[in-house]
């Protein structure tokens, strides 16, 4: 019988330590250059979520390198579907995590950027009200803010009725911000993907089966495939596998 591409086994075959927090940081990392990170949590059985929402899927393990890739980001960048229907709270990182990134020469926290074509988004939602750094909204020209958006956050206007992804991207590198994380959600993802933006996706897989129902993480218009090689798997003690593809 041939044997092609070889196959390993990462797990059940213990590592030889538990992976502590400064390994995590730099198996993760920061690129070399201007860099989009996608952030996805799934089911096995291609779930997106659990009973409409993301928590269901996230354990200990992926709540630990959701806060890492937080850390080590300069925008986070997430789409107004997910920032309303997920109900996001202003950014917040742990002390530790500041302090890394005040050594790392970094601002406290990263900038909020939220992805909106119709700008339908509430000023008094925490995410933005409360914001520790004045947000972004990647938006178009057409669109139309609602009273009190722009006393909480800052319009980037790219594209003339949609919004031109590829260049919010390069305006937010204009701004200062290099390293991009992306946390959905699946419609942002698609968009992103069809564009051939993404240059990564860490990708937690956690160890259930959410049945028929939710969707995937990616949704939207078919596009091509694109490569993205494996960089990591990483498996948790409970099951939890963390997956990190990205491009060369
Ligand atoms: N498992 C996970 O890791 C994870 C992560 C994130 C989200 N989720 C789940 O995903 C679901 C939400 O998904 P969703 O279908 O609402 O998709 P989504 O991508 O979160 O949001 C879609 C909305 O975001 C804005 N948007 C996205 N892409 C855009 C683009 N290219 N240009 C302009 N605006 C864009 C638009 O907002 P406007 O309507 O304002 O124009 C659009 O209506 C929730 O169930 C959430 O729990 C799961």
């Amino acid at each position: 019988m041939s044997v092609g591409i070889p196959i390993g086994r990462i797990w059940p075959v213990p590592p030889a330590q538990p992976l502590d927090d400064a390994t995590l940081t730099a198996l993760y990392g920061r690129a070399d250059r201007p860099h989009l990170r996608v952030n996805f949590v799934s089911s096995p059985d291609g779930a997106v979520s659990v009973d409409g929402y993301s928590a269901g899927l996230s354990g200990e393990p992926d709540k630990r390198v959701f806060g890492l890739l937080r850390m080590l980001c300069d925008g986070l960048v997430v789409a107004a579907g997910t920032l309303r229907h997920e109900g996001y709270r202003a950014v917040r990182l742990t002390e530790r995590h500041r302090a890394w990134r005040r050594e790392h020469g970094l601002p406290e926290y990263p900038t909020l950027v939220v992805v909106s074509g119709s700008l339908a988004l509430d000023p008094a939602q925490a995410a933005l009200a409360d914001a520790p750094v004045r947000p972004l909204v990647l938006t178009h020209a057409g669109a139309t803010p609602p009273p009190g958006l722009t006393e909480v956050a800052d319009l980037v206007r790219c594209g003339t009725d949609r919004v031109d992804l590829v260049a919010g991207l390069a305006e937010l590198r204009r701004r200062g911000l290099d390293q991009l994380l992306c946390e959905g959600g699946p419609h942002l993802f698609g968009a992103l993907t069809a564009a051939d933006l993404v240059d990564e996706l860490c990708l937690t897989v956690a160890p259930l089966l959410a049945g028929g129902g939710p969707g995937r993480i990616s949704a939207g218009p078919p596009s091509p495939p694109r490569q993205l090689p494996l960089r990591h798997a990483l498996v948790a003690e409970d099951g939890t596998l963390l997956l990190r593809y990205a491009r060369a």
